[in-house]
């Protein structure tokens, strides 16, 4: 599975509220394309999730749904390391010597702290704090190429190739530097009552976003209660961000051009184009739904899969922190 000729590429998601279309759209169906030229590890970060408290039990059930669903929107495990973040322990240890390469002053900054502070006020945990430093590590310690990344985890990867810069430099060559891959803003999906905002899985109000597994009737609903703008025109327009969010969430279900939708509702009402987009999004989620089913029944086969990730990311993480040990002037144990 490791071919070591094609360039590393990591990203992860947090397994916390409901990955929906937005996370489709702007990084599955990315990493898809991705999987084929590349050496791929796709993470299901629980550890990162921790930092906002969990049920212990969702949390567990939510893991293993990612996992089916990673694979039933298209990534495939034989081409592909799919790995749950806590199986692999050095995640953890790699973190702790990254965090002594880490100024407070850098994670003062971060602005994803801040706002998760503020939504979060009563739980300012010092892992929420440290959060970027265990981003860096799941990076650094698979030595990624690649890491695609939404725009909003910018600031988290340029901390990441800080720190293997100064590492290197500290020390001597270890990391690869890894480059960001960030999808132009046009891929990103807003939010269907508040399209100011980005779509996220993790909003309390459903109503904000399809969620993959919502079924065909819920997805008709939320798109017909979406907010459009006063205005008739079904058209890409700044000035009315929720007409132009579903005009661009058509686009990408369908592969269709912004021109060429707006010129088939040309004329055409709202209401009209929002019963056509509901059902273009339900049909486009029943095949990744029914494979989600068949991959969820089957208890052995998703086992097999994140066994085999977990002991090529073991693998692959022990080499790198081993040496990284050695280079800070840890002894070995003696065998
Ligand atoms: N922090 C990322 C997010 O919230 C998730 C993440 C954790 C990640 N580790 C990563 C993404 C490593 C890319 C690479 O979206």
């Amino acid at each position: 599975m490791a071919d070591t000729h094609k360039p590393i590429l990591l990203s992860g998601i947090q397994p916390s509220g409901h990955l929906c279309i937005g996370n489709y759209l702007g990084a599955l169906k990315n990493w898809v394309n991705l999987q084929e030229s590349h050496d791929s590890i796709f993470l299901v970060v629980d550890m990162h999730a921790l930092t906002v408290r969990q049920n212990p039990a969702e949390l567990r059930q939510r893991c293993l749904s990612y996992v089916a669903q990673y694979i039933a929107c298209g990534i495939d495990p034989e081409k592909s390391t799919i790995v749950i973040q806590s199986h692999v322990p050095q995640h953890a240890e790699l973190m702790w010597i990254l965090s002594t390469l880490t100024y407070m002053g850098e994670l003062n900054r971060m602005t994803q702290f801040k706002d998760k502070s503020k939504k979060h006020a009563a739980n300012i945990n010092a892992g929420l704090f440290t959060y970027p430093i265990l981003m860096a590590s799941d990076i650094l310690l698979y030595q990624a190429d690649l890491v695609p990344v939404g725009a909003d985890q910018k600031q988290h990867l340029e901390l990441a190739r800080d720190l293997a810069i100064r590492f290197n430099s500290t020390y001597s060559d270890t990391f690869v530097v890894p480059e960001p891959c960030i999808p132009k803003t046009g891929a990103r999906i807003m939010s269907l009552q508040e399209p100011e905002k980005k779509m996220s899985k993790s909003d309390d109000n459903l109503n904000n976003l399809i969620a993959i597994l919502d079924s065909a009737d819920i997805v008709k609903r939320k798109i017909k209660r979406a907010v459009t703008d006063s205005g008739s025109e079904v058209k890409m327009d700044k000035s009315r961000p929720g007409i132009s969010n579903l005009v661009q969430l058509y686009s990408l279900i369908t592969d269709l051009s912004v021109k060429e939708v707006e010129s088939q509702y040309s004329g055409k009402m709202y209401s009209d184009f929002k019963t056509d987009l509901g059902n273009v999004i339900a049909e486009f989620l029943e095949p990744i739904q029914k494979k989600y089913n068949e991959i969820s029944k089957d208890k052995d086969y998703l086992e097999s899969v994140l066994a085999k990730g977990a002991e090529n990311a073991f693998y692959r993480g022990r080499k790198t922190l081993s040496k990284v040990y050695r280079k800070v002037g840890f002894i070995q144990p003696a065998r």
